[in-house]
């Protein structure tokens, strides 16, 4: 037996943010990170929320890659300050944290409900609708899907003005996450009628509008597009988990710190060979593999259609090479060089582990060992 819910409330299109004035909290805690506090972004939070006459204390102490020692911050914080509910805004590192602080805050607390709003300013993650929070243990240099119901935001406030300010390089890293999570949530092991659809249309958007986005962060169609995207393609991976890409991006986050998207997008054509084998000798192949037909059908959705299957999914690995020359992203680890080859080298064999035992990897389509891990690692070198 299967099932499929929203268990978030969304709100979005123009003028999304002035459900913050219909709250009906006395008392919140803003979980978000110091960019959107410096940048004066959070004065189109805080302006409402005091028309509204919502007190609130700012919690700001977030960083990328939210390691456990800043998640245990948070909950000395919030059990100082004791709000009815949480606002959280930023990105996917702010939402993360807030989800993470909220969950062992009612239980250190005892507390029993604390509603939590999220309000993304980065069109990428989903994570206002999502079960999971990735929390790193820096030291084991880990990241950790947490995953479990009770981390779903109770509402979504999709608001594209609060991602004008998206530099081009992050709307190209957030943007190839959000591919990144249709495309695995669509051909993962869970897949299912209901993630199936929501990802086709996320990727869609996609290859209409992301690089619009990354064009023109001024573009507000562009802008309202993707950030309806990132949410589908949250709620289609939500429902069918995502792969081996995400299991494998966890690890460079946590060792190396590349941005998130940055480490799918690189990943992600040496994923989707693997994952449908297209380079083995056509004389050599009995049968296709279970992602072949899911990839070819991506392909069509992009207008990549191509004289037979293998060709098309050929086609889907280039449009991705594409996307990432286009949109300045390195296509490897050396090419984004922040790392030395000797010190990733040294990584490989621990990330390959780190990987197979990620949440991510057990709904991949096609079973990975430890060798074949080991080899995408030195690949994207
Ligand atoms: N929970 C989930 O379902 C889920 C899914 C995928 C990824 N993640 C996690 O989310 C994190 C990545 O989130 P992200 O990609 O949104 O990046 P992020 O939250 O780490 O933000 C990246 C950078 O962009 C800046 N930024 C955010 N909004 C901005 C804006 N409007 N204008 C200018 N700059 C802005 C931030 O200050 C930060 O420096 C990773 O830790 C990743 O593992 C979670
Ligand atoms: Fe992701």
């Amino acid at each position: 037996m299967k099932s499929f819910d929203i268990k978030t409330k969304i709100y979005f299109g123009d003028g999304a943010l002035e459900r913050l004035r219909e709250l009906k909290y006395s008392r919140v805690l803003i979980i978000t990170d110091p960019f959107v506090v410096q940048s004066g972004m959070i004065r189109l939070i805080t302006y409402k929320l005091d028309e509204a006459g919502i007190s609130f204390d700012i919690f700001q102490d977030v960083v990328p890659d939210p390691p456990v020692e800043k998640i245990v911050g948070g909950v000395k914080y919030l059990l100082d300050y004791r709000p009815e509910a949480i606002i959280t805004v930023g990105g996917g590192s702010a939402i993360d944290s807030a989800k993470a602080i909220r969950e062992f805050s009612m239980k250190i607390g005892q507390l029993e409900e604390m509603p939590l709003v999220a309000i993304p300013t980065t069109s990428g993650t989903g994570s206002e609708v999502t079960s999971f929070s990735v929390i790193t243990d820096s030291e084991k240099a880990i990241k950790y899907p947490l995953v479990s119901e009770s981390l779903i935001p109770n509402e979504a406030i999709l608001d594209a003005e609060l991602v004008k300010s998206v530099p081009p390089s992050v709307t190209a890293d957030t943007g190839m996450d959000v591919f990144t999570h249709a495309l695995e949530a669509y051909v993962s092991v869970e897949n299912n009628e209901f993630s199936a659809a929501l990802a086709e249309k996320a990727i869609e958007i996609c290859g209409s509008f992301l690089l619009r986005a990354y064009l023109d962060g001024n573009d507000m169609h562009a802008r309202q597009k993707m950030h309806v995207a990132s949410c589908l393609a949250g709620l289609a991976f939500n429902s069918a988990n995502l792969g081996l890409n995400h299991g494998m991006a966890h690890q460079l986050g946590a060792n190396f710190h590349i941005p998130h998207g940055r480490a799918n997008a690189m990943l992600l054509p040496h994923i989707i060979e693997f994952n449908s084998d297209i380079n083995i000798h056509s004389r050599s192949r009995k049968e296709y593999l279970p992602a072949v037909k899911k990839y070819v059908n991506i392909a069509k959705l992009l207008g990549l259609i191509n004289f037979n299957t293998i060709t098309t999914v050929r086609a889907l690995v280039n449009w991705v090479q594409f996307m990432l020359k286009e949109m300045d992203m390195p296509i490897s680890i050396s090419q984004w060089g922040k790392v030395s080859e000797q010190d990733y080298m040294a990584a490989v064999s621990s990330m390959a582990d780190a990987a197979l035992a990620d949440g991510c990897t057990a709904t991949n389509p096609r079973k990975p060992n430890k060798a074949d891990v080991m080899e995408i690692y030195r690949n994207i070198w």
